[in-house]
């Protein structure tokens, strides 16, 4: 038996030796991963004699000299040969050696490393894979080893909300470095909506004359303030637009990054900027009544496509998005010339109306040799060949877009919206809900299982929206982006089988510092808390499993489990829609649970959650009571909410009763905070009104 034991203890301690062996090499650490590495001995280091030497031309050359100034390979200068010693060759090459448009290899051993793509753009992404392993070593070695590399996916994009609060064009520059670096190539910028005007257009000065203005500092008082706008000049002006100079300025400084910059332009929702300034394109003909352009005038089209026509001259993008999310469609219903034109084109719905619209500016568009993009409510009513659906009401919108043989970007709300928490939400800014960590995020997988390899090729990629209600400084901005955005480029570039969570974590928490040193303001990983600590027990009742009967139904936007929610004894998570909360929008949340047989209770008790930002609300007041028969209820308690809603915070609340009694039957009835909806408007369904409750709990003796 000794003996044993003795042979199994050495035989251990050599397979530790054999694995410390394997493991004196580090595995690289870049974001995103490459398709390929193989590891080889030895290392590059460079020195003042390294030069890089190249066949890119004359104009390329400088292009990347002043791109690598500053950076970890700006002292290193070009030669006038392509070849020689000590060096990093960057060798523009033929396809069939390097095939794909943003693809590379990079071959390092100890006298030098060569880098070699079929286009510049490959060039690019093989300095930044350089880049990071410099910054992320001393800045001088290289490991030998040979990378080949492109990405799974052509769309790896980043959204930014100028509207809501407006960040200037350094600003937009600095996150275009930072994407680049990450290999992100595609800038989704939300230049129009509800909450402000951001792009110069000559034709219409009074689109950044007022529309770009309000007289609040903060966008919760213009909100609740009556969301006026008011003369650049005014005392009060808080926004700011893009002139058309400083346009052509970041496409430029996006282009040398090989990023597209693509504009958004919204339409026909989210327009209440527009409608206040120019209220003939309203159905109303009044400012501050309507969020949706007016589909019967033709003043609306006329509009558009002047404002199009400058925007195609400032950005060469090949894709326009023009919105098409979340319009009210409601006063199109009593508008008589939108009645007119749904009887003229022979509509049979304001869906359809919609769609007409859409694929008038889609033709425009076409016309001008151009595409568009729309968010996924572009399908209703009718989805024309050509267009590309953005999937953000979940994956389905994509799905029914592939489906139909059109191009979609995928990014879900649930995975890609990076206005949410990324945290435990106390220790965080305040944000729009939700709750999304990097580990989230990073699970995401853009390619829905029901789709074929055909479909699947259609997926052009993914993005990360951001969205910036709650996000009123560049800091605040970068603190929600980074590093999550990271894991979405990884989506984007890598292929899936090289993607590990806990060999990402560790790249993530380095790439915070390296992001730091360079002055950005990640979130500190290293300082996650994590889920709330309550939602991972589950907890033990008399009523697990009993029937639920609901006096009115919870909202099916926060269904959580169903029925079986209140009593599956699964607690909710830091955050609302979670799928373990259930939400009741306009109603009493009152439910009856049958225990099935008389029994003796000592305990009932529910969990409430409250955030002020997304309108989830305490119940004003709990009422308990039990029953025998189920007829006739004994009040056990009558609890009233003492948490104001005015509290920014998030709050959770046990609404409860402890005691002895005897019942069958227990009901659970918590009435409304009475809460009202400041920021409801024609589209503002960024911004639900609901009520919601967490698990009832019925104690067990045991408790
Ligand atoms: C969206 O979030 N309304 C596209």
């Amino acid at each position: 038996m000794n003996t044993h034991n003795i042979f199994k203890s050495v035989l251990f301690s050599t397979l530790l030796l054999i694995g410390n062996s394997c493991s004196e090499r580090k595995e690289i650490d870049v974001i995103p991963m490459p398709r390929s590495v193989e590891y080889h001995s030895g290392n590059f280091t460079i020195s003042p004699e390294t030069k890089f030497y190249t066949n890119l031309s004359v104009e390329s050359r400088q292009a990347l000299t002043d791109y690598l100034e500053g950076t970890s390979l700006g002292s290193v200068p070009f030669a006038e040969s392509t070849t020689g010693n000590n060096g990093i060759e960057l060798n523009l090459c033929d396809s069939s050696i390097v095939t794909g448009n943003e693809a590379y290899r990079i071959e390092i051993d100890k006298k030098g490393v060569r880098l070699s793509a079929n286009t510049e753009t490959g060039i690019f992404y093989g300095l930044q894979t350089l880049l990071q392993l410099l910054n992320n070593g001393d800045n001088k070695t290289l490991p030998a080893l040979t990378i080949n590399d492109s990405p799974r996916f052509p769309y790896r994009g980043l959204h930014l909300d100028v509207s809501r609060h407006f960040f200037d064009k350094e600003f937009v520059k600095k996150q275009l470095n930072a994407m680049a670096y990450f290999k992100m190539n595609r800038l989704h910028w939300h230049l129009t909506d509800g909450a402000g005007w951001r792009i110069e257009i000559k034709k219409y000065p009074r689109l950044t004359s007022f529309a770009a203005w309000r007289p609040f500092d903060k966008l919760n008082d213009w909100w609740v303030g009556g969301r006026t706008f008011c003369e650049q000049d005014d005392p009060r002006a808080v926004g700011g637009y893009y002139t058309q100079d400083d346009i052509r300025e970041v496409v430029a400084y996006a282009a040398e990054r090989h990023i597209t910059i693509i504009p958004e332009i919204e339409m026909p929702g989210h327009s209440e900027e527009v409608l206040a300034t120019y209220p003939e394109l309203s159905c109303s003909g009044k400012p501050y009544v309507n969020a949706d352009f007016c589909i019967g005038t033709e003043k609306t089209f006329e509009f558009l496509e002047n404002v199009l026509l400058e925007v195609i001259d400032l950005f060469p993008s090949e894709y326009i998005h023009i919105g098409g999310d979340e319009a009210s469609k409601s006063s199109w219903n009593t508008c008589p010339r939108c009645q007119k034109r749904m009887a003229d084109e022979h509509l049979n719905s304001v869906d359809e109306l919609q769609s007409y619209m859409i694929h008038r500016i889609e033709k425009f568009l076409n016309d001008h040799g151009r595409k568009i993009i729309g968010w996924d409510e572009i399908i209703e009513g009718g989805l024309s060949p050509t267009a590309t659906v953005m999937s953000w009401r979940g994956e389905e919108g994509g799905i029914k877009a592939v489906k139909a043989g059109n191009q979609a970007i995928m990014t879900p709300g649930k995975y890609c919206y990076l206005d949410a928490f990324q945290d435990a939400p106390n220790t965080q800014p305040m944000a729009i809900g939700g709750y999304l960590t990097l580990e989230k995020v990073y699970s995401f997988e853009p390619v829905p299982d029901s789709l074929s390899t055909k479909e699947a090729e259609l997926i052009l990629g993914v993005q990360g929206n951001v969205w910036t209600e709650h996000i009123p400084t560049p800091e605040h901005y970068e603190y929600m982006i980074y590093p999550r955005i990271l894991a979405l480029a990884e989506i984007g570039w890598s292929p899936s089988e090289v993607k590990k969570w806990d060999n990402f974590h560790t790249r993530a928490l380095q790439a915070v510092n390296i992001l730091r040193e360079q002055g950005y303001n990640p979130f500190p990983l290293e300082k996650e808390v994590g889920d709330k600590p309550e939602s991972y027990q589950k907890v033990n009742h008399l009523a697990i499993g009993k029937k639920v009967t609901y006096a009115n139904p919870y909202s099916n936007h926060y269904a959580a489990q169903g029925e079986k929610t209140l009593v599956d004894g699964v607690r909710g998570g830091w955050m609302y829609n979670d799928d373990r909360w259930q939400g009741f929008i306009d109603c009493d949340f009152d439910v009856t649970i049958d225990l099935g047989k008389e029994t003796d209770i000592k305990q009932v008790c529910a969990e409430f959650i409250q955030l002020k930002g997304p309108y989830v609300w305490l119940p004003k007041q709990v009422i308990i009571s039990s029953s025998i028969d189920g007829e006739h209820y004994d009040t056990l308690a009558t609890i009233d909410n003492d948490i104001s809603p005015d509290i920014e915070t998030l709050q959770f609340k046990e609404f409860g009763w402890a005691g002895n009694a005897k019942a069958r039957y227990i009901r659970y009835k918590a009435l409304p905070e009475g809460g009202y909806s400041p920021m409801k408007s024609e589209s503002n369904n960024r911004y639900p009104i609901y009520r919601t409750e967490k698990d009832k709990i019925w104690e067990n003796e045991e408790g």
